[in-house]
């Protein structure tokens, strides 16, 4: 079947795969090509074992895949065939020279850059889908302006605000589409050519168009300002465990102030995921690299404020300990960064983890889908760790419960059965809050739930 329109993603990951696949559900009549450098990936795409976890991603794949959306190595072919390349390659943050720990590291965005000038053809609109600094499509276009020989490239923004573990549903009622585009005739079409995709399932006025500045910057914004949500209820947290006050109690106070709002303010352990700390990083190293440190300092304590958070849930665990965990064994119920996914990128229980390694207790991992990620993140942590996918395993003999992911299925345990099977006394300690704390104190365990008044027989 000939399709009205070629779409082509470089790079096949947490926004290329679900992004593409819902779009490809929703416009049967273009066709989808999603390519990655990575056979391994591609591999896992075209089989029944998806390399990502994601609710209901397994079957819109199932549903296009084969009829408008496709998985290969094929870089080359798949820029020379596509009307519209979105490029979603990784943009971790920089590990060496300049910049090393706070700015993004370009270079697998560049080279996507230069393989479209080595092997487009004809014109091309070119979608920046990664997290990028602002102004980086001044990069892209230079690099392709450097190379026209004849073509036409047009570079539009369109950042994405998926949330793992609810992407197909992000994807399908996103609160809004971005696009970011030159105010130029070729630029506005660009634009509107992105925003037909999205107008197959998207109401217009959930499609905002903005200068591609704005776009670029919006995205760091946003993801700032979520985190910056988490730590200021984080660090209520901290004055709530002095004062008695509840932190819960607080957030639903203060939440249901309409200009507030009560979404994004569950004090936690910390936040994590592979996007808030380097956004925010990447935003800080803009500021100064204008000379606004000012700025750059505001933005800089979200992150701190996050690192201190997870320090503080540690120290509070030993000292309520008896200021040892020393060759005691402790069960993290959790390992992912967040619920329904495996992902554990700066997941706070890796921190969690290493901290009471260094104390030197003995750590028994449980997590229903990120044990394989948890394994790779510890590796060096040799016999200080075992894992085990079942809670009631990882709890036997244990001195201590930390629960560091707000999983489900962790708030219909039955917490007799964990307690009997746990050392006396038990602690646990509850880094999400999910768990109903009275009952478990009534059971017989310490409770130390985060940023309200223990629950303890000391
Ligand atoms: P990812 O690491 O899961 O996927 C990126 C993929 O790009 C990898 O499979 C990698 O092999 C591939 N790749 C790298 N260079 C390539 C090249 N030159 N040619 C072809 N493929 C190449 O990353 P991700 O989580 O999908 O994130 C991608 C971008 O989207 C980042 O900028 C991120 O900040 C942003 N983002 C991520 C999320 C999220 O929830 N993960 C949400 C919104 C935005
Ligand atoms: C986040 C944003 O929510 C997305 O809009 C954005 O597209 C994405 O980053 C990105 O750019 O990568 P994600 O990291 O997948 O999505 O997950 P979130 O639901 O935002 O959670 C991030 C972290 O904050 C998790 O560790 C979560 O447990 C924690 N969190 C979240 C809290 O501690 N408290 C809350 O109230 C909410």
């Amino acid at each position: 079947m000939s399709h009205q329109k070629r779409i082509l993603c470089i790079g096949a990951g947490y926004v290329g795969g679900p992004t593409m696949a819902v779009m490809a559900m929703k416009c049967p009549e273009y066709r989808f090509d999603v390519v990655d450098i990575n056979p391994d990936r591609i591999a896992r795409w075209n089989s029944d074992q998806l390399p990502i976890f994601e609710p209901g991603l397994d079957e819109v794949v199932r549903g296009a895949r084969g009829r408008n959306l496709f998985f290969s190595t094929d870089i080359a072919d798949g820029i020379r065939a596509a009307d519209i390349i979105f490029v979603s390659v990784n943009t971790p943050t920089k590990t060496f020279g300049e910049g090393a720990g706070m700015a993004s590291d370009l270079q697998y965005w560049e080279r996507t850059a230069h393989e479209i000038v080595e092997h487009a053809e004809g014109d091309k609109i070119i979608v920046e889908k990664s997290t990028l600094p602002v102004r980086t499509a001044e990069a892209m276009e230079r690099i392709l302006k450097a190379n026209t020989r004849g073509r036409r490239f047009e570079v539009v923004s369109n950042p994405e605000f998926l949330s793992e573990g609810t992407a197909v549903r992000d994807l399908l009622e996103g609160d809004r589409v971005l696009i970011g585009a030159h105010e130029s005739d070729s630029g506005r079409a660009a634009a509107e050519s992105v925003a037909d995709i999205y107008r197959h399932w998207m109401a217009e006025d959930r499609i905002i168009m903005t200068s591609v500045w704005s776009s670029e910057l919006s995205k760091l914004v946003a993801n700032a300002f979520l985190a910056q949500r988490i730590s200021s209820i984080n660090a209520v947290s901290a004055l709530c465990e002095k004062t008695d006050a509840d932190v819960g109690e607080i957030a639903r106070a203060v939440g249901s102030d309409s200009r507030i709002g009560s979404r994004f303010l569950n004090a936690s352990v910390g936040f994590g995921g592979s996007c808030f700390k380097k956004d925010i990083l990447n935003l800080v190293y803009i500021a100064r690299s204008y000379h606004l440190h000012e700025v750059a300092d505001y933005w800089e304590m979200v992150v701190r404020l996050n690192e201190f958070q997870m320090h503080r849930f540690v120290q509070r665990m030993v000292r309520e300990m008896f200021n040892t965990v020393a060759g005691k064994r402790i069960a993290l119920f959790g390992f992912a960064f967040k619920a329904d996914t495996g992902d554990t990128r700066e997941s706070p229980a890796i921190t969690v983890a290493r901290l009471l390694l260094d104390e030197r207790a003995k750590l028994i991992v449980s997590d229903p889908q990120a044990l394989e990620n948890a394994r790779m993140d510890l590796a060096d942590a040799g016999e200080g760790v075992t894992y085990t996918p079942d809670p009631y395993t990882a709890a036997e003999g244990a001195d201590a419960v930390a629960v560091l992911t707000e999983w489900r299925q962790y708030r219909d345990l039955d917490f007799e059965r964990i307690f009997r099977s746990m050392r006396q006394p038990a602690f646990l300690f509850d880094g999400r809050n999910i768990l109903d704390h009275h009952a478990l104190r009534k059971i017989g365990f310490q409770v130390y739930p985060l940023g309200s008044r223990a629950l303890n027989s000391f």
